[in-house]
């Protein structure tokens, strides 16, 4: 019976259409902010991909949101591209996830990138970024690692909601212990290598935290007794300036000794007997 044939031809053609258009579908002004982009990174060649003449929802390095074609992740990632962050990344006000890892990109992190509404991801590790962490950039999951960039953190990050901080491998100076404290959401903070000088006894770990690694700074004082009985995933205190007993756990002892080595009086396994 052609009947039924012809209405589940329809159906189907209902069903798919919407499909399509979705996927193909890509804001305008999200376009020729991208556009701008990429003539700002001075068009290299692995962006051959995006064009004026395609949607820009099926460029590499893109993701949008299907129902407003508005872009949600941008990722420019190991292209070698040498250039400032560009401004026209302030026109994606949907983003809410920006990679431009291991790039050449120079000059201070604007600070219009803290302020992209829906901002949750950003990484910018492995470029040549300097100046001050600007106040704006209290993202959830934040990666700066390996810049040149200098100074104190800013007090904004206080009261920040942070899950991941990865500021490894920067010139970073001065307090870093407000971004601790029970409530916090902390899970991870990576502080190696930097110039951080605060004192950690009094400190208290947020209770989600398993991930603490702060060697290479200057940090004093002693490590808080409630370190002792966190389930750690990575654990390093070496390299600073700590003192007093280690306190004694599980998850603490197994880590061996050049996690807590070169500091200025630990004791306690797995560093010889306090005397
Ligand atoms: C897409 O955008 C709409 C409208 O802003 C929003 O309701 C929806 O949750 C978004 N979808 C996704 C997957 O984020
Ligand atoms: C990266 O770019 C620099 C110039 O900015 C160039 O000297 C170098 O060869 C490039 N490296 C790669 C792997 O393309
Ligand atoms: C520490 O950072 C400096 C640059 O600030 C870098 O040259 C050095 O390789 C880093 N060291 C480690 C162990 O990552």
């Amino acid at each position: 019976m052609p009947s039924t044939k012809y209405p589940s031809f329809l159906f189907l053609l209902l069903v798919t259409a919407p499909l399509f258009a979705s996927a193909a579908r890509c804001d305008k002004a999200d376009k020729s902010a991208l556009l701008a982009i990429k003539a700002a990174f001075n068009n290299p060649p692995d962006l051959s991909s995006w064009t004026s003449k395609t949607s820009c929802c099926t460029w590499n390095g893109i993701d949008c949101n299907a129902t407003t074609g508005h872009v949600t992740s941008l990722t420019i990632f190991a292209l070698n591209i040498s250039a400032p962050i560009p401004s026209a990344i302030s026109k994606l006000t949907a983003l809410q996830s920006l990679n431009l890892a291991y790039n050449q990109l120079y000059g201070p992190i604007p600070p219009f990138v803290g302020r992209l509404p829906e901002l949750t991801f950003l990484r910018l590790d492995g470029n040549l970024l300097t100046g001050t962490i600007p106040s704006t950039l209290t993202i959830l999951d934040l990666s700066l690692v390996g810049n040149r960039l200098t100074g104190p953190l800013p007090p904004s990050f206080a009261k920040a909601n942070f899950a991941d901080v990865d500021l490894r491998d920067n010139q970073l100076t001065g307090d870093a212990s407000f971004l601790f404290g029970r409530d916090k959401n902390l899970n991870a903070l990576h502080l190696s290598n930097n110039s951080f000088k605060f004192d950690l006894t009094n400190v208290e770990i947020p209770k989600g935290l398993d991930i603490l690694v702060i060697d290479h700074n200057e940090i004093y004082g002693s490590i808080p007794a409630e370190v002792a009985a966190m389930k750690w995933l990575q654990f390093d205190v070496s390299y600073n300036r700590l003192c007093g007993p280690i306190p004694q756990g599980r998850y603490t002892r197994r880590f061996g000794a050049k996690h807590f080595d070169h500091n200025k009086c630990l004791c306690g396994p797995p560093l010889a007997p306090c005397k």
